[in-house]
């Protein structure tokens, strides 16, 4: 007999790299006014990616963690799904790298979905899906969104860039935040707003252009929304949109406001004040880590769960996706019971008390360093244990090797080269 499934996110882990930059420091080699980047951007400081990380090491490392601290019982994972516009081969998706790496079963599907900042929502609801069509079988998945953004030195995207991952247990037992089932509201259009042509590491961006697009997807998908699930402003406790840099979730919040003024056609509260209720809470992390691209929405979402008010409990969430291009979509979630149970496991706070911050120049050289790792012959022998964390060692005979520090049974070393990780990773 068919059983009705709740389906949404059960527990999810977060990732960052171990080095950051003030945005003050970048603002002095620019010579720019340092609140342009705090105020005007809304930043702080932003995710540097060290030669040994890649988008492979910190999706694993986000998955591990979820792993981990969720008690999951990896022969259960039927599916690994990974959005990401920060792929490391044309044909070999990050999930294949991702499924060696932490030890799942073979039993298991694992692909990549891409559409920009899109790619990991579209992940979701894919595996939602494949979650419901079990028919209460218990079958869960792993969505991971794993990204480095990272924009030419000297452009105006660059005090944007951010890297990190989040790692989604998807299921019919959503213990963090049950999606809701009211029609999609989503919105497509062809445009040139942001992009990244195979030949380049760095994002091409019509800055000005992009928030446009970005604004224009909000209006329609909010209002499709609204449309379809006859929900009103006021139902949703907080809302969330996509975080290419803070202040951009201040125009999002602004311009819904301006909507529901209109659609009143009575003065509201002010924006500010409603802002700093609605949208301010979920935007902590992002301040301190910039875009990272298709898990910028879900770090939003992590942090606010993390350290929401403690009657967040029940509480409906709006979720605005964007990825350039242009894809959007407008859902909204209920936030699970027992909060204290869960919150203590996503690991926000946890992940950006370790990070180490850099200068100008070490900057420099580790982003100068990381885009050199994608070449064959890149490959260099491990000087240091990996202190149990999952490192890129670079490119060798056209395989990309990364040493592993985690196994289903042990905790003994691996090096896993595409090849090796296809069977259980060798010494
Ligand atoms: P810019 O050249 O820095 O723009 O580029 P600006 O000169 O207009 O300055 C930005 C803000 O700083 C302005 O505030 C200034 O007034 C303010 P606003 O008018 O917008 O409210 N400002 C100051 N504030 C305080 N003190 C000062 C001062 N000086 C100026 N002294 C831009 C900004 C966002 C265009 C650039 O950073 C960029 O190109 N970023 C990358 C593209 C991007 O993030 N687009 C967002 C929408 S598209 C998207 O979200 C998708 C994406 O994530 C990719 C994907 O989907 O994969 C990017």
């Amino acid at each position: 007999m068919e059983r009705e499934c709740r389906f949404g996110i059960e527990g999810m882990s977060v990732h960052v790299p171990r080095h950051c930059i003030d945005l003050g420091t970048l603002a002095a080699a620019r010579g720019i006014d340092p609140a342009k980047y705090y105020e005007g951007l809304g930043g702080r400081r932003m995710a540097v990616v060290s030669p040994d990380e890649d988008p492979v090491t910190m999706a694993a490392e986000a998955a591990r963690r979820l792993v981990e601290r969720h008690d999951v019982d990896r022969s259960e994972i039927g599916m690994v799904v990974v959005g990401s516009e920060t792929g490391v081969d044309a044909a070999k998706p990050i999930a294949s790298y991702v499924h060696g790496l932490i030890g799942l079963s073979p039993q298991c599907r694992t692909f990549d979905t891409q559409h920009a900042c899109y790619g990991a929502t579209a992940a979701l609801q894919l595996a939602a899906g494949w979650c419901i069509q079990g028919n209460g079988s218990r079958r869960k998945a792993i969505v991971i969104a794993t990204d480095i953004a990272r924009y030419e030195v000297g452009s105006a995207g660059e005090p944007t860039q951010g890297a990190g991952a989040i790692a989604m247990l998807v299921s019919c037992e959503p213990r963090v935040v049950a999606f809701d089932r009211h029609d999609e509201a989503v919105f497509t259009q062809d445009v040139m707003d942001f992009w990244r042509p195979h030949y380049r590491s760095t994002a091409m961006v019509d800055g000005r252009h992009s928030l446009d697009c970005y604004l224009r997807a909000l209006e329609h998908t909010w209002d499709a929304y609204l449309g379809s699930s006859g929900l009103r402003f006021e139902d949703f406790r907080h809302l969330l949109f996509h975080v290419p840099f803070p202040k951009m979730a201040h125009k999002a919040f602004h311009r819904l406001h301006e909507l529901e003024a209109a659609r009143r056609g009575v003065a509201m509260p002010p924006a500010e004040a409603m802002f700093d209720t609605l949208t301010r809470p979920s935007l902590w992390a992002n301040v301190e880590v910039g875009n990272i691209y298709s898990g910028s929405l879900y770090l939003a979402l992590a942090g606010l769960l993390e350290q929401g008010d403690a009657a967040i409990e029940g509480a409906r969430l709006g979720l605005f996706s964007y990825g350039s291009g242009c894809c959007a979509e407008f859902y909204s979630v209920l936030v699970g019971p027992d909060a204290t149970a869960w919150r203590g496991r996503i690991g926000v706070a946890e992940a950006l008390a370790g990070r180490v911050e850099v200068d100008y120049p070490t900057y420099v050289e580790m982003r100068t360093r990381s885009e050199g790792m994608a070449g064959d012959g890149s490959f260099r022998e491990p000087v240091h244990p990996g202190n149990g964390r999952v490192r890129f060692l670079g490119v060798r005979d056209h395989r990309r090797v990364y040493q592993a520090h985690i196994s289903p049974g042990g905790d003994q070393l691996r090096s896993c080269t595409s090849r090796a990780c296809a069977g259980a990773g060798s010494g």
